[in-house]
């Protein structure tokens, strides 16, 4: 027998409180991706920087990042099958306050050495988290709000870029003094989310299917799923008892020909968001900007991360009326006619001055297009296209994915960039 529903307003209250615990993983996620711009200007990189073993060094702290990503997110489906999607965020969180505090007492021993450590261990974390979150968002999400929940998972990313954009700046911690404080308010976050985390319900799918305990599933999926106004919650589960026998979803028969469509469309999904390009406008967008033409590269990067949280919450708004497939197409659509517009833009800068402002604008444009469909739908898409059992298996591929094309761009943009626009730019010199 079912336990006394809740009051609308106490589910509301747990799903919302659900949620952004969740995404302050997200938060830091963002944060963590964006804040390496800032200390590379400062002294003791930039001075240091003369020197080709500290370049190495830099690069090295650069990329671990997406090394760690890329290791551990294949252990989403682990880490989240084996207590629950709750604690599996619980216990990534020691990962990322050891990484905080590594860099933040980086200067205790060896700079280099305490920031290469705690930049791959953040990676370990961001891996982990940048595929539990989703998937516990998507498993207790009710089904008309679970796009614009999605969503909120990249709106927290993209906010945790924007913050470490604006105190990166030199005046406030992105300076000689203050770098490592810097890069250690990356952990913070994770602080906040490990005193929230024990408040919040585990997902009532987990309970379910994967542990088979059903009266806790119910109260869990009444807090958060609004089930209680027309028992759809019963249903639905229901309707997933096939999904009991799928529980044993080893990850090698995700690449069974019964799950090749979803995989293919998960897997083109998240290369294409990262294949985009879009990670190098953030990893190097100032450079983009000097190049441009533009005096103040660094608020025209502050402008960009406005720009990526305005259009992020576009989507959450748009995402379950006008649908997955549109705004992703809209967006990648929008997205290459901006790539081509600053392509031409900063080829025919040097003939006709306005022509900055044409690759300025498309930069801008790439950005919002990105935000509407291809930066947030591919992230919570995977949890929707699979059921329970393939599902943590499929969300830890397409994060590998997503992981590997992220650290390619990362790696090989800038010899693109001197590959063509360099020759173009001396083609253009008299
Ligand atoms: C998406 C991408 C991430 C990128 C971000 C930018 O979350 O996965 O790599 O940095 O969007 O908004």
């Amino acid at each position: 027998k079912l336990k006394k529903p809740p009051s609308s307003l106490r589910m509301t209250c747990t799903l919302a409180l659900a949620v952004f615990t969740a995404t302050l993983g997200s938060l830091q996620y963002g944060y963590s991706l964006g804040v390496i711009n800032a200390p590379q200007k400062v002294e003791e990189f930039s001075e240091a920087g003369q020197h080709p073993a500290v370049v190495m060094y830099w690069s090295l702290s650069v990329a671990i990042f997406a090394i760690g990503g890329m290791l551990s997110s294949f252990l989403v489906g682990f880490v989240g099958d084996l207590r629950g999607r709750v604690k599996g965020m619980l216990m990534v969180n020691v990962l990322a306050i050891a990484a905080g505090l590594l860099m933040g007492l980086c200067r205790l021993w060896k700079p280099h050495i305490m920031v290469i450590s705690g930049r791959a261990v953040m990676g370990i974390y961001c891996g982990l988290t940048s595929g539990l979150v989703p998937m516990y968002i998507g498993e207790i999400a009710p089904k008309a709000y679970r796009g614009a929940l999605g969503t909120l998972h990249q709106l927290a990313i993209v906010s945790g870029i924007l913050i470490s954009q604006v105190i990166g700046l030199d005046f406030v911690l992105g300076n000689d003094d203050m770098w490592p404080l810097l890069l250690g308010l990356s952990g913070a976050p994770a602080i906040l989310q490990t005193f929230l985390l024990p408040l919040c319900p585990e997902s009532p799918r987990y309970l379910y299917i994967l542990l088979g305990k059903e009266e806790e599933a119910r109260t869990s999926k009444q807090y958060t799923n609004f089930c209680s106004e027309n028992s759809r919650g019963v249903c639905a589960f229901e309707n997933h008892c096939s999904d009991h026998i799928l529980r044993l979803c080893i990850p090698s028969q995700i690449l069974s020909s019964k799950y090749r469509r979803q995989l293919l469309v998960a897997l083109m999904m998240h290369l294409s968001q990262q294949l985009s390009g879009i990670n190098a406008i953030f990893y190097y967008s100032t450079d983009i900007f000097t190049r441009a033409g533009v005096s103040q590269p660094a608020y025209a990067t502050i402008g960009v991360g406005v720009i990526n949280t305005v259009f992020t919450l576009v989507s959450v708004a748009l995402v379950d009326k006008t649908g997955r497939r549109t705004l992703i197409l809209a967006g990648l659509g929008g997205m290459c006619c901006c790539a081509i517009a600053m392509t031409v833009g900063l080829k025919l800068q040097n003939d006709y001055s306005w022509m900055s402002y044409v690759s300025m604008s498309a930069i801008f444009l790439f950005v919002s297009f990105f935000e509407i469909g291809p930066g947030p739908i591919p992230w919570f898409i995977v949890a929707e296209l699979f059921s329970q059992g393939p599902r943590p298996a499929a969300i830890a591929l397409a994060g590998c994915c997503n992981w590997t094309s992220n650290f390619i761009i990362g790696m090989t943009f800038q010899y693109i960039q001197v590959a063509t626009v360099g020759q173009m730019f001396s083609a253009n010199k008299p």
